[in-house]
């Protein structure tokens, strides 16, 4: 396996996300919400934030695409959709990996409030701002980092490397 440069520690991802897990419980008081994990990306991040989170909750999974290698394809597809009976008139909470261009998040927000959820609110553990080609925020951001292409933790590279516990990059 190659040589990566640690950019977010074990340590680090541990506090952080016990930190997120936090504000999501006193955002919602006690009401119950549904993580809804976008795949394949999200699923380290959510399992983790899951096991810290101290309140009522469901998981649910969506898949879409839009990446190949290094480049985006600019055109987001869904592959795996959610079912309208798990959406509608339940708190969603939307986990991705990572916010590069914005427009994956755009896409999964607009197709999750075509199911009529009670409310909708985004997570995320990477935001890479300086690359946004859509207007996007999420609400909430575990870490923001600098423009480089990022594995680990989740995170791939044609599909390898999610299974590092750190997130890293290759340094050029
Ligand atoms: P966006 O639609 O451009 O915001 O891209 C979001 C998706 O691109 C993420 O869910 C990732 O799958 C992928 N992505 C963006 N940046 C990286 C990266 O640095 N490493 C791995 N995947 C990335």
């Amino acid at each position: 396996m190659e040589n990566f440069k640690v950019l977010i520690d074990e340590k680090r991802l541990d506090q952080r996300i016990a930190e997120i897990a936090k504000e999501i419980e006193n955002d919602y008081q006690g009401e119950e919400v549904v993580f809804c994990s976008v795949l394949k990306g999200a699923i380290f991040f959510t399992v983790d934030l899951m096991k810290k989170y101290n309140g009522l909750c469901e998981i649910q999974f969506v898949r879409v695409s839009s990446y190949e290698g290094e480049n985006s394809t600019g055109t987001v597809t869904l592959k795996i959709p959610l079912k309208k009976e798990n959406i509608e008139n339940k708190n969603i909470i939307l986990i991705e990996d990572i916010v590069d261009t914005g427009r994956t998040f755009n896409y999964l927000v607009d197709y999750v409030k075509e199911l009529n959820p009670k409310s909708i609110k985004t997570c995320v553990l990477l935001d890479k701002k300086a690359r946004r080609v859509v207007d996007f925020e999420a609400d909430y951001v575990a870490f923001d980092i600098d423009d480089l292409f990022v594995v680990g933790y989740g995170l791939d590279y044609d599909e390898k490397y999610r299974n590092i516990p750190y997130v890293g990059y290759v340094q050029k």
